[in-house]
């Protein structure tokens, strides 16, 4: 298996690189991913069906435009969702992991990313028909393949992954987590990853904090705002590092594109988070002390 430490502890997420979000030039999205390496973030966090399944082919296109050695940086993709879109002739939104379509998925992510293999493959998210024996078919031929390095899943409980470990090793878990959607660390989510030795991601990082208000909202940025100055850092810096202060070591999957908050999110795994502190911003994230 592929060592951990090969994936940057700041992961850049591209979902809204594309279509769903800035609608980045080849130029743009080739400056950005220079950008990224050039501060530490070397991990690109992809999906099949970013932009209507249109984001990974961008971003190769911007890959060979940006002139950085496949071998510099790490490219995690998923597949699974199969919804309408104009390239796909589905009814309904759906999941899909036959052994068939995972490995028609992948071949199709490496011809778009424009690379011979991903670093690692996700499945995007549980679905209530998965067969265990059909997915290990498809993750061993494509390991057997170079096709891809790790393999690992997203959204799932322990539960799901302990049927999948049946038949097929699982080196990580990508799942929603942040101060303000905190159930992974209190479900067995986190437990299950530190106790198996997986790679843990999070994504929305920052949660609801830059995108509702609320009285919550409101407290955690008094909180927040205090902590600032004690800690010479931004608001977003201390989301960031509360989040990695968890002993799983869950490498925070950021959804900016804005190059000085790219540059703050790599700089804020520097940040040691005091004890007391970390559940000050518990606390009010909750609305009430731990019991
Ligand atoms: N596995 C899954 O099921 C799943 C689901 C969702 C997402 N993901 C992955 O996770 C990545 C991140 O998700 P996310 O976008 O929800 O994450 P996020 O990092 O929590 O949110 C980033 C968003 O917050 C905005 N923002 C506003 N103020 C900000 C500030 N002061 N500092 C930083 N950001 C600020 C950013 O805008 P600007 O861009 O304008 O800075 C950006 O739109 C995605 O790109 C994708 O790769 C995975």
């Amino acid at each position: 298996m592929q060592k951990k430490d090969s994936y940057s502890k700041i992961i850049a997420g591209t979902m809204t690189w594309g279509s769903w979000g800035k609608q980045f030039s080849k130029a743009e999205s080739a400056a950005l991913i220079n950008y990224c390496l050039e501060n530490g973030i070397s991990t690109f966090d992809h999906a099949d069906i970013y932009g209507d399944y249109t984001n990974e082919a961008e971003f190769g296109r911007a890959l060979i435009e940006s002139n950085v050695p496949r071998e510099k940086i790490q490219l995690i993709s998923k597949c699974g969702i199969q919804f309408s879109a104009e390239s796909r002739n589905n009814r309904v939104k759906h999941y899909d992991y036959l052994t068939d379509y995972i490995i028609w998925s992948v071949e199709r992510s490496l011809q778009n990313l424009k690379t011979d293999y991903l670093d690692m493959l996700l499945l995007h998210r549980p679905s209530p028909l998965m067969q265990p024996s059909e997915i290990a078919e498809a993750v061993n031929k494509l390991q057997t393949a170079g096709k891809i390095k790790n393999f690992g899943v997203s959204n799932f409980s322990p539960s799901q992954i302990k049927l999948l470990e049946k038949e097929i090793e699982i080196d990580a878990n990508q799942v929603e987590f942040s101060l303000t959607q905190n159930r992974a660390m209190n479900d067995g989510t986190l437990d299950d990853i530190m106790a198996n030795d997986r790679i843990a991601m999070s994504w929305s990082p920052l949660g609801a904090y830059f995108k509702e208000d609320s009285p919550a909202i409101s407290k955690i940025g008094h909180c927040l705002k205090n902590f600032c100055e004690k800690y010479d850092a931004t608001e977003d810096q201390l989301l960031l590092a509360w989040i990695m202060k968890h002993p799983s070591r869950i490498k925070p999957v950021v959804g900016t594109t804005t190059k000085a908050r790219l540059t703050m999110a790599a700089k804020a795994v520097q940040i040691e988070m005091e004890l007391q502190d970390w559940f000050i911003l518990l606390e009010a994230a909750n609305g009430n002390e731990v019991p």
